[in-house]
């Protein structure tokens, strides 16, 4: 049965959708149909498909109460958009169907398990949030919540754990039954992630504690994932109020990757801990494990401190990542675009052993939907240069800059010139693992985001661009003397176009 909410905010999309120009959204990354996005919820393989479903406010391109939106897809990069899956309309999630995952059962029915969220005025005036975790059963399209809602309470929780903070359940299975990780705020007030267990995926108890935060990476630990990946433990976490460590954490909504190995009841015994993406925008990932056994993670393209400053008359806000193949290198997380991207490839460009030092302008490279990598390298092989910049989305007035400086081993990416009207964050800076000042550097641009890739993923950051699409110029510079090789591929739906360039 479709309630009245959830109607409502079908019609409302239905409408509303169309009316979203082409240039408005991004070409291969996820949006919602109309309104606001954030988390990926829900990423999963259903009937030989990869379903995502995500949080979404369809009414406003501003949060509101949550509802999921939904699209699904076959290779990862041209996505289907579906109904929206599920409206806060319910007394135990009458404020926000929060984020949350979903499996394929063995019936064959598709489980989303979300955070159902209840929002009580107290004596004092203040409103309280009751937590819980809920289930709804279908069949790719149409959704419902079960009767045994919520499925997971405050009374399953471990002593000192928090019903305000307890969201987010990500599932898996496992030969004795399904798990699902939680994050919580114990008694001392920051994060820590909870597991439960169930025989049939409905009925779940208490099974113990994945890792605890104890004040170490922020506070609250929201959208938890959990798994394996090449004999090792993975864990995914987004702490909310991180300071920075380092260049390795930046201060506000961060991301963190905990690599390790779990004990018999599933703790992690952490022995490496660094960031997901170093970028200004990326937050809350969620994996999927692909039919080929590929581990994909996919975040939310956004930030919740910069999330607000959107160009005006935007009817969507927020985008997700390209969906990025993960593994493991040297203890660290490595991570990949999504090698269907190819696939899409039109027009190449290659360029070998440019030599470069002041600002150089390459025929034919040039773009806002490309996929560009640059291999740098010092001009004899040993004298050092001083710095490597890639200037991009840029015209007379506008630019984003890539500047590598080898001595330092940091990599800058500068956004203040990319059309933001804001006083928010424009610049990150990260480390990276260049050795006698050879980088690669991976751009994947799609109208409004620049995904940078280094040195094959060992460090991804994520930037959104208001930049218009018109503004595709690109040069190099560097101070000093290097050779570059720049290989650029356009990316496009048009079949015609992809044959072309074969
Ligand atoms: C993370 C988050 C989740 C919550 C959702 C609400 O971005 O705060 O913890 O479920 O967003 O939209």
């Amino acid at each position: 049965m479709i309630s009245e909410t959830l109607q409502k905010a079908r019609d409302f999309e239905a409408q509303y959708t169309p009316y979203v120009s082409e240039s408005e959204r991004p070409m291969f990354h996820v949006t919602g149909g109309i309104g606001w996005i954030n988390d990926p919820n829900g990423f999963s393989t259903y009937k030989g498909e990869y379903h995502l479903f995500f949080q979404y406010y369809p009414y406003k391109p501003i949060w509101g109460p949550m509802h999921w939106g939904h699209v699904k897809t076959r290779d990862f990069i041209k996505w289907d958009r579906l109904p929206a899956a599920l409206a806060p309309d319910m007394p135990y999630d009458k404020d926000g169907c929060f984020s949350g995952s979903a499996i394929e059962l063995p019936d064959g029915r598709h489980l989303l398990m979300y955070t159902g969220v209840r929002e009580e005025p107290q004596p004092d005036g203040s409103l309280k949030s009751y937590q819980t975790q809920c289930l709804a059963v279908g069949d790719g399209v149409d959704y419902e919540k079960v009767q045994t809602n919520p499925v997971l309470t405050a009374k399953d929780l471990p002593k000192g754990g928090s019903t305000e903070d307890f969201r987010d359940p990500k599932i898996w299975k496992e030969d004795d039954g399904y798990y699902a990780i939680v994050g919580n705020r114990p008694a001392d007030g920051s994060g820590s992630t909870l597991l439960f267990h169930s025989e049939d995926a409905f009925n779940w108890k208490f099974y113990g504690i994945a890792a605890s935060n104890h004040h170490q990476y922020g506070m609250m630990w929201e959208c938890p994932d959990y798994f394996k990946l090449q004999g090792k433990d993975v864990l995914l976490v987004s702490p909310q109020e991180m300071s920075p460590i380092g260049l390795e954490f930046h201060a506000g909504n961060g991301t963190v990757c905990m690599i390790g190995e779990a004990d018999e009841k599933k703790h992690l015994i952490r022995e490496n801990v660094h960031a997901i993406d170093y970028g200004i925008d990326f937050y809350a990932p969620q994996t999927l494990l692909a039919q080929d056994g590929r581990r994909i993670m996919i975040a939310w393209m956004q930030n919740w401190d910069t999330a607000r400053s959107y160009p005006k008359g935007t009817r969507i806000c927020g985008q997700m990542t390209l969906p990025r193949e993960l593994s493991i290198r040297d203890g660290r997380l490595i991570q990949q675009p999504v090698r269907e991207i190819a696939n899409y490839y039109g027009e190449k460009i290659i360029y070998k052993n440019v030599p470069l030092s002041t600002e150089t302008f390459l025929t034919g490279i040039r773009g806002r939907v490309i996929d560009m990598t640059v291999d740098v390298r010092p001009a004899d092989g040993s004298t050092m240069y001083r710095a490597f910049r890639i200037h991009l989305a840029k015209d007379g007035e506008h630019v984003t800059t890539i500047r590598y400086k080898p001595e330092q081993g940091i990599v800058r990416v500068d956004r203040s010139r990319c059309g933001f009207r804001f006083d928010i964050v424009h610049v990150r800076e990260f480390p990276v693992y260049s050795k006698h000042g050879c980088i690669r550097l991976r751009c994947i641009l799609d109208r409004h985001s620049l995904e940078l890739f280094v040195n094959d993923g060992e460090q991804v950051a994520s930037f959104v661009l208001h930049t218009d699409e018109s503004a595709d110029v690109i040069s190099f510079e560097a101070d000093g003397e290097v050779r570059m090789d720049v290989e650029k591929y356009d990316l496009v739906f048009d079949e015609e176009l992809r044959n072309e360039a074969l």
